[in-house]
């Protein structure tokens, strides 16, 4: 991921200022396909077109620029290939295991129209819903947005329908996962963070004036957050899930940590690594909820306060005894506390500036933190300096030195990434 690519991203964006069940939002209506969209006089002109409210060019910049329009033609590829024939599986192309995820998955031929082609990747309507019902309607002049979405098009504006969405493929839902067995077989590591991956995508929308007063506007902070709190529920959904935490007498090993058993970062990170007290044990997983817990040192004291203990006893408890009360309390405690915090986050200055305080703290604290972690406390870093200009004036440049020590996993040296957040952290006081 090209954490760099995402900074320069976001400071242009800043300079110009301007938001279950993923396929199931289709509501029985039929996936038209992607050729049902990409007549040019609909969204599939070449440059974005003058005097419309949406670019024109949707069609051309997905199929041109976005990787999710190649999802399926790389599972035609060797690498693909190579993955199923070590699993014992059979063609990429035709294993549902990796359709559900690289491609619009609809497994019941009565529900393609004529234009749906499965080699369209992760198309319009994996993301926007099945268009059988509203194709003709969202396209009339004054159509609004609440017609289009009464009419079947999926929610994709609000941040927490989006989580679900993205979060259902580039972490795996109830219903698929990348599994140890997948990343054993070379399947590329799986990370995602709301802001910047929404960022990554090549942009096929504008958060302009016009988007703003028919839609909603767009809070990187706020995304963020989302993104956190849905991919913390997702981790806890596994934990507690009896199908998928395991793996035959075994517990699922990517569950936890890679690095409790991999150490082929580089020599240098693990050489200079210090334990917290229980070297050669397997520690969980849990990104997202170390970094919620980060936050909310900023957002909600209170829940923090809560959240620590438990993360804590979750980690220990999974190792002596496989009790799962802990999990039991951060699931109630995400669902019913944090995720309706992050619907109503208001992303004030003094918001952004006690998150920013939090999460430098956090990170600055962390011994020899692992390049994932790292990684994730830089683009929550990020996304709140996105949201304030004012962080953005004071700290840009204190950022860019901490992406400067993320450019590959491979050369990741933990203490140059602790000497930069140190020195930011202490900036901010
Ligand atoms: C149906 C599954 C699916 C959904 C939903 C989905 N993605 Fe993806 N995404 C993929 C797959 C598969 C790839 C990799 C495609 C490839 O390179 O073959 C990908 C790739 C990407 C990439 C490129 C990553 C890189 O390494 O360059 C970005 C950025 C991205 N997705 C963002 C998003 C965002 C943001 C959302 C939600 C709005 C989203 N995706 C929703 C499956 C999905
Ligand atoms: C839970 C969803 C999920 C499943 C299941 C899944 N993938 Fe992926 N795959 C992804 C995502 C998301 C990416 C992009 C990762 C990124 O760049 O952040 C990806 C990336 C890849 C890539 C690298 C593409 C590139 O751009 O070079 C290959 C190859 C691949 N997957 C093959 C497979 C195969 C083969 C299967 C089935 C055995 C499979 N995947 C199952 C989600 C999934
Ligand atoms: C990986 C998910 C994803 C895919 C694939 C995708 N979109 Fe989008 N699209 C989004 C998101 C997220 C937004 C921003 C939220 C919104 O406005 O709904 C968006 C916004 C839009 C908008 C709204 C622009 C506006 O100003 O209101 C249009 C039009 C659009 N997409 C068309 C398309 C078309 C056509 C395709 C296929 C060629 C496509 N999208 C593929 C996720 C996706
Ligand atoms: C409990 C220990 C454990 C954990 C945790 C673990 N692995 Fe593994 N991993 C193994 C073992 C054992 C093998 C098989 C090694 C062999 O075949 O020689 C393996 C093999 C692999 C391989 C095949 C290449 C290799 O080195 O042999 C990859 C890639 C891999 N793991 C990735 C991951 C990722 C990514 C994670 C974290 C999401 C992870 N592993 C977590 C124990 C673990």
């Amino acid at each position: 991921m090209n954490t760099r690519l995402y900074y320069l991203i976001s400071l242009f964006a800043l300079l110009t200022w301007f938001p279950h069940a993923t396929l199931a939002q289709s509501n029985h209506a039929k996936y038209v396909g992607t050729g049902s969209c990409s007549s040019s006089n609909c969204h599939g002109s070449v440059h974005p077109v003058k005097g419309l409210n949406i670019l024109g060019n949707e069609y051309y910049t997905w199929s041109k620029h976005d990787k999710h329009s190649q999802a399926y033609t790389n599972l035609q590829k060797s690498d693909a290939k190579r993955m199923t024939s070590l699993m014992g599986l059979g063609e990429p192309t035709e294993e549902p295991l990796c359709l559900k995820c690289h491609s619009t998955y609809v497994p019941d031929a009565t529900m393609r129209g004529e234009k749906f082609d499965l080699e369209d990747g992760v198309s319009c309507e994996s993301c926007h819903g099945a268009a059988e019902r509203w194709l003709e309607s969202h396209a009339i002049l004054g159509a609004t947005h609440q017609q289009n979405l009464d009419k079947g098009l999926a929610d994709t504006v609000s941040l927490s329908k989006r989580a679900t969405l993205c979060v259902s493929c580039h972490f795996g839902d109830s219903d698929k996962a990348v599994t140890h067995d997948l990343y054993g077989a070379g399947h590329p590591r799986l990370t995602f963070e709301l802001d910047t991956y929404g960022a990554l995508q090549p942009k096929h929308w504008l958060v302009d004036q016009d988007y703003t007063s028919r839609k909603a506007s767009y809070i990187p902070l706020a995304a963020w957050f989302t993104g956190q709190t849905r991919l913390a529920e997702g981790v806890l959904a596994r934990l507690s899930s009896p199908e998928q935490s395991k793996n035959g007498l075994f517990p699922e090993l990517s569950l936890f940590d890679c690095y409790s058993c991999h150490h082929n970062l580089s020599e240098e990170q693990w050489k200079h690594r210090t334990y917290s007290g229980s070297p050669g044990r397997l520690h969980l997983n849990i990104v997202p909820l170390l970094m919620l817990q980060a936050s909310l040192g900023g957002i909600n004291t209170k829940i923090s306060e809560e959240m620590a203990p438990l993360v804590t006893t979750l980690h220990k408890d999974y190792q002596q005894t496989g009790t799962t009360e802990a999990i039991a309390q951060l699931r109630a405690l995400t669902s019913e506390r944090i995720s309706p915090l992050s619907s109503a986050l208001q992303v004030t200055p003094d918001l952004c500036q006690s998150v920013f305080r939090s999460l430098a703290t956090f990170g600055s604290k962390i011994e020899s933190p692992k390049f994932e972690v790292a990684e994730q406390i830089a683009m929550g870093l990020q996304a709140t300096l996105a949201s304030s200009p004012q962080l953005a004036k004071k700290h840009g440049a204190a950022i860019q030195k901490i992406f400067a020590t993320l450019t590959s996993s491979k050369a990741f040296d933990p203490a140059r990434f602790t000497k930069a957040i140190a020195e930011l952290a202490n900036a901010i006081h």
